[in-house]
């Protein structure tokens, strides 16, 4: 199987994690375009979505699928997103579509997130991905310089790239991410980051894994 069907076929395994009647938390990427595609079919069975991006919410209107502002939504099930990698506790780095910021505001909304990958994205240790960094765009060179002399790591402005919330985003590498709750929690504080793309208080508590044996269910509650 291809890449793209494997994304095919989780996004469509993602139906069987929706709850009928209720708003259901949509991320972003070509995987989730393909559970957009996919929750198409069953869209008289829910009550709306509430998206992740922009280009997520196009994808869901042009189906017909009612999207909700997220102010007027105080919970939601579930949120079903993709990710650039994930490990084997359910912890992942996410914005390689840049939408980590509002990715992480729907995925606080929700109850559980379900993670949608092909088993390419399955790793034992986080950050051979670059790590995406949402920052304001004035503290951007400042913090690089921290992610320097605190990791070691080398970031580079994402070239072109504005996010929905206006800002810029930089591409870590060279790290090796032992302990994503620790770093998340420690990189947030510095002045200037708006989200880091580490996903461990916000980690998926099931991935569905596209695999040649199909689709594989990893746990992590
Ligand atoms: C967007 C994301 C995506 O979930 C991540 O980049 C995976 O995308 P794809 O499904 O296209 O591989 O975090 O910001």
């Amino acid at each position: 199987m291809t890449q793209d069907e494997l994304k095919a076929l989780v996004g469509r395994a993602a139906l069987d994690y929706v709850v009928p009647g209720t708003v259901v938390g949509v991320g972003t990427g070509s995987t989730v375009n393909c559970f957009i595609d996919a929750l198409a079919t069953i869209k008289d069975r829910i009550a709306g979505a509430v998206s992740s991006s922009v280009a997520s919410t196009l994808r869901l209107q042009a189906h017909g699928i009612t999207v909700l502002d997220s102010n007027t939504v105080q919970a939601i099930p579930v949120y079903i997103d993709g990710a650039d990698e994930i490990d084997h506790r359910g912890c992942m780095i996410k914005g390689g579509g840049a939408a980590l910021t509002r990715e992480k505001i729907v995925a606080d909304l929700a109850d559980r997130f379900i993670c949608i990958a092909d088993e390419s994205k399955l790793v034992d240790v986080l950050g051979r991905f670059p790590l995406p960094v949402e920052v304001i765009p004035m503290a951007a060179a400042q913090v690089a310089r921290r992610f320097a002399s605190a990791y070691g790591g080398q970031a580079t402005l994402r070239a072109g790239v504005t996010t929905d919330n206006g800002n810029v985003l930089l591409d870590v590498r060279g790290l090796a991410i032992a302990d994503p709750l620790a770093m998340e929690a420690e990189i947030n504080q510095w002045p200037g980051v708006v989200t880091v793309g580490i996903f461990a208080r916000h980690r998926a508590r099931v991935c569905l894994l596209g695999t040649e044996q199909g689709v594989k269910t990893l746990s992590f509650d």
